[in-house]
């Protein structure tokens, strides 16, 4: 039974971290964009908020909140910069979720602990220059050596690139299968920025979310201990899917907070704008694009909320995490060029936030799965193509208080 009611705890976890970001990032964040730069200053503040380990288990470091609060923390922050929402989608969401579900007890020790204290930022790597949505055309390979494996190739448009100390990468463990495109060929590795032969960068040419580091990474023969395989050989693109499973999660509650952002400051603009005489609020065709964000906003929340759930009670939630994601972010799409729109010619420049917000909108209808990615995995769900089969490791259920959804 899901439960709409958010707990007390759920409640002032919104609270702080829209204080938060409020007092903290929204006077800088228009400067920090138009210099497309990212504030490291950030990361320690989080994390002394317990936001970089959110979800974890208080045994493993974090704050051992549920996975709604996860959602809730993704659509306060996104709600004043989307470049704040990404570093929780990678850090946690894509990363430290997936240590926490196929992990060993060592790696949780080594790896997930200071991630979810915040001491390390740890990102995730599957995209590549020439494979993106053809997740299974990754070129990079790892190849074993005694008690290593050895990692060659690039990743790229990966966020934090240029920040994270450990990375999540998918590669190719089976060259046999490589050839065949046979997922059971990939494997997942936990690979440290201090391992030789890795080398980052920052990519500028990106034209949202530029308070945000997104770059890339090149491992030239990168020795990575055996005991850094995440899952067992051949499991790299069950943890990659499931760790999009998350990341996708944090993106749709992320974009129903972008929602959000369009719809107050349309309203604002709305009551203050005047035309022919009366305030801009009193023209029908404002009206209706104004009741339109108001309607995403709380169907795309609601989708979030039910993925969250799912989470919480330790259900598969592939489905659900990704209608979430596909439906909130082409709805932020419309709201965000419906608040340019209706700010004029003055949504036009960046005296006003919306400008950013168009921007940053798109990014997360092509990452974590493209719109049209997610119309073939719901359409194929309907037509019985595609089912979600249980798998060896899942995300533990929320073991605390039981929390509404
Ligand atoms: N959890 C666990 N296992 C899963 C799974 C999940 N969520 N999804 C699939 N699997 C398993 C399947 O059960 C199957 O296992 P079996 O062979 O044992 O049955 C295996 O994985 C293969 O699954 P599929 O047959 O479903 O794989 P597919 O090739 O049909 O997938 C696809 C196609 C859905 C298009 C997939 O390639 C995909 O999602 N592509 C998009 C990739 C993507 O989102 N990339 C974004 C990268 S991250 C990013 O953007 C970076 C950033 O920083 C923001």
């Amino acid at each position: 039974m899901i439960d709409l009611d958010l707990t007390e705890e759920h409640r002032l976890l919104e609270q702080t971290v829209r204080e938060w970001a409020a007092r903290e990032v929204a006077p800088h964040i228009a400067e920090l964009d138009r210099a497309h730069r990212f504030d490291p200053r950030i990361l320690p503040q989080m994390a002394d908020l317990g936001l970089l380990g959110i979800c974890v288990p208080a045994e493993y470091g974090g704050a051992g909140m549920d996975y709604l609060s996860l959602g809730l923390a993704s659509e306060e922050l996104e709600y004043v910069d989307t470049s704040l929402r990404v570093i929780l989608s990678v850090h946690v969401g894509l990363n430290s979720l997936s240590l926490l579900a196929w992990g060993t007890e060592e790696q949780k020790r080594r790896y997930l602990v200071p991630q979810a204290q915040g001491q390390k930022i740890a990102t995730f790597g599957l995209t590549e220059p020439a494979a993106g949505s053809d997740a299974r055309g990754i070129q990079t390979v790892a190849i074993r050596k005694g008690d290593r494996y050895v990692l060659s190739g690039e990743k790229m448009w990966i966020s934090l690139a240029d920040v994270a100390d450990h990375f999540l990468v998918i590669a190719w463990s089976d060259l046999e299968k490589k050839r065949a495109k046979d997922p059971s060929g990939l494997s997942a590795f936990i690979v440290e920025r201090a391992f030789a032969g890795f080398s980052s960068g920052t990519l500028t040419h990106k034209w949202g979310i530029l308070a945000g580091n997104t770059g890339f990474f090149k491992m030239d023969e990168v020795e990575v201990p055996a005991e850094n395989l995440l899952g067992r050989e051949g499991e790299g693109f069950k943890i990659a899917m499931f760790a999009l499973d998350q990341g996708r999660y944090t993106v749709a509650a992320g974009a129903t907070g972008l929602i959000r952002a369009c719809r107050d400051a349309s309203v604002r603009y709305a009551q203050q704008r005047q035309t022919f005489g009366v305030e801009i609020g009193q023209h029908q065709l404002v009206k209706e694009m104004l009741a339109r964000m108001e309607a995403d906003y709380q169907t795309s929340r609601l989708l979030w909320l039910k993925a969250g759930w799912m989470k919480n009670i330790g259900r598969r939630n592939t489905r659900e995490s990704g209608l979430a994601k596909w439906m909130a972010t082409v709805a932020s799409e419309r709201a965000a060029g419906d608040a340019v729109q209706i700010h004029g010619a003055n949504g036009y420049s960046d005296e006003y936030p919306v400008g950013r917000y168009y921007r940053n909108c798109k990014g997360a209808v092509i990452y974590e799965g493209t719109r049209e990615i997610h119309a073939l995995m719901q359409a194929d769900y309907l037509l019985g193509y595609r089912t979600d089969k249980p798998t060896r490791c899942e995300l533990p259920p929320y073991q605390g208080q039981t929390a509404g959804a």
